[in-house]
Formats: structure tokens, C-alpha cells, sequence
């Protein structure tokens, strides 16, 4: 089996890429270059994992590119990496998530939908920064529930339904085991936690984004992606131990 990961190249793409490696499938991580010509680049691949890239100023307009080079190419499976929540008005680019899910599902073509929550990973420049002041600081407040993932949970997953049978025609939010604030993983790293204005220059996407975090959060259940790994999710503790050592984590281990 071989995979064309759209935006291979990237974050998402990487993890999805040695995930799918671990199970022995081959690969074909695809960047914006591929767009110059997307059907020779999918040509002879079995499935294509479809990951736009951030805050992409036109995200259905991208999908609707990958559908017809995917009927062109003769690539009948499509996995679509989406967001949790994508029907949030309040939130252009997801939003722009949502109307691709429709797409994709009237795309004629064998697809999964998968809609992860923000990953733990986001997180670590941030995390890194408190090692040396002490404080977690982001734009948005600290006490509202996210179903916080881990990336690589992520990966696995995806994985499992790009090589498993069962998962044509499903959609599965992706969340961590636990709904948890960004206090809690402050906590965890033995840090406190303090919201702060965002920048001046932060996308207009992103302010609308924090904005609706401050009043809501992102909450995601962890359920399906228990299901599809065959285990718990990993925790942010887990993650914040394996990312930064014990020198965050160790500190103090309450979420
Ligand atoms: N971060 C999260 O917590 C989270 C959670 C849920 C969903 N997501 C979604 O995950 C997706 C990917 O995020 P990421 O952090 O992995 O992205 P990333 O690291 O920024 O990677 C972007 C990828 O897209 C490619 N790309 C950039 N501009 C492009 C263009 N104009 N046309 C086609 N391809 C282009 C890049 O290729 P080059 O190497 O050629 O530049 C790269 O492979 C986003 O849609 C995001 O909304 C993220």
C-alpha cells in the first residue's frame, strides 16, 4: 500500500508520515509543489491523507482542487484531516472545515473524516518559555475545558484508519483522554498559568479563535480515539514528561 500525505512536509504530515512507517506502509509526503501538477503527484497512490495547510486563506477552495485530482488520478480513498467543532460560525477557519467535510462527503470517493482537537504539542514553545519565568502564558483564558490530543495519538489513529477495514463513511473526533484547562497543564508542568493579551499583528482568525476559547474552550471527547487506538489516549502529563523531560512534568504531575 502506498500513501500521498498532503502537506507531508508539515507538523501534521511528518507525525502521520513515521506513523504510517511504524506499520510498514510506503509513503509520499506531498508539499505546496505538488499543486503544480496534483494528478501526476497522486498517480499510483492507494489512498491520499488530505492535511491543508494552517489558516489556509480558502480552505474549500483547496478541497475542491484535491477531489478532482484524486478522481483524475484514480485515488478512491480519502482520509481528510478536519478540526474539532468545524461548524463554529464564530470561527472563519473552521468553518472553512466544515464545508469541506461537505464536500468530501459528496466527493463520490471511499472517505474518513477525522476532527482532532488542539494538540498538547501547540503548546510547548510556551511551556518551554515558563521554564525560565514560571508562568504559562497564553491569549485566551486558562480555565475553560479542551479535549487537548496528543500528536502522535493523532498519527496512530490516522494510521489505523487509513490501514484498517471499517472506516469508510465515518467521522471521528479526535480528543485526549480528559477535558483539561490550561491551568491544569501549567500545573502538570509545575507552572502557573496567566492569560495575556494577544499580539497586535495576530491573524484575524486566530483573534477570533481565542476569543471564542476565552468564552468556550474546545471540549472534544476522547472516546473514538480510544477506540481506534486500542488503548487510552495519552495524557498531558504523559506528553508533557516525553516532550520536555522531567524538568517540566516532574516539577509536579497533577493532570
Ligand atoms: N495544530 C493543531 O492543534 C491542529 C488541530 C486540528 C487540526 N489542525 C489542522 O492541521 C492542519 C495542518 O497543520 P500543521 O501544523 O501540520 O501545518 P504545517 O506544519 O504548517 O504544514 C503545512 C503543510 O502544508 C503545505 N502547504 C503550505 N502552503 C501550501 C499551499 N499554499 N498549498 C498547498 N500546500 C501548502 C506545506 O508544504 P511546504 O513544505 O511545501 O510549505 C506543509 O506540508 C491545518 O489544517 C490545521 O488546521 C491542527
Amino acid at each position: 500500500m502506498k500513501v500521498a500525505i498532503l502537506g507531508g512536509s508539515g507538523k501534521t504530515g511528518r507525525a502521520v508520515g513515521a506513523a504510517l512507517a511504524q506499520v510498514g506502509v510506503a509513503t509520499r509526503p506531498l508539499g505546496r509543489a505538488a499543486f503544480d501538477d496534483l494528478p501526476a503527484a497522486l498517480a499510483g497512490a492507494d489512498a491520499v491523507h488530505v492535511i491543508a495547510p494552517n489558516l489556509h486563506p480558502d480552505e474549500p477552495a483547496y478541497v475542491t482542487t484535491v477531489l478532482a485530482a484524486a478522481r483524475e488520478a484514480g485515488v478512491g480513498r480519502l482520509v481528510y484531516h478536519s478540526v474539532a467543532s468545524p461548524y463554529v460560525p464564530a470561527m472563519p477557519h473552521h468553518l472553512g472545515k466544515a464545508v469541506s467535510e461537505d464536500l468530501v462527503r459528496r466527493a463520490g470517493l471511499d472517505w474518513t473524516i477525522l476532527q482532532p482537537c488542539a494538540y498538547t504539542q501547540n503548546l510547548l514553545p510556551a511551556l518551554r518559555a515558563a521554564e525560565e519565568s514560571g508562568v504559562l502564558e497564553v491569549p485566551y483564558a486558562v480555565d475553560r475545558p479542551f479535549g487537548m490530543v496528543d500528536l502522535l495519538d493523532v498519527a496512530a489513529a490516522t494510521a489505523a484508519v487509513l490501514t484498517g477495514p471499517g472506516h469508510v463513511g465515518a467521522t471521528y473526533e479526535l480528543g485526549g483522554p480528559d477535558l483539561v484547562t490550561i491551568a491544569d497543564i501549567a500545573a502538570a508542568a509545575g507552572v502557573s498559568a496567566r492569560r495575556v493579551p494577544a499580539d497586535a499583528d495576530v491573524h484575524p482568525w486566530l483573534r477570533a479563535m481565542f476569543d471564542y476559547y476565552d468564552d468556550h474552550g474546545l471540549p472534544t471527547g476522547g472516546v473514538p480515539l480510544g477506540a481506534l487506538l486500542g488503548r487510552a489516549p495519552t495524557g498531558v502529563a504523559e506528553v508533557l514528561r516525553r516532550e520536555l523531560g522531567d524538568g517540566a512534568a516532574g516539577r509536579s504531575c497533577q493532570a
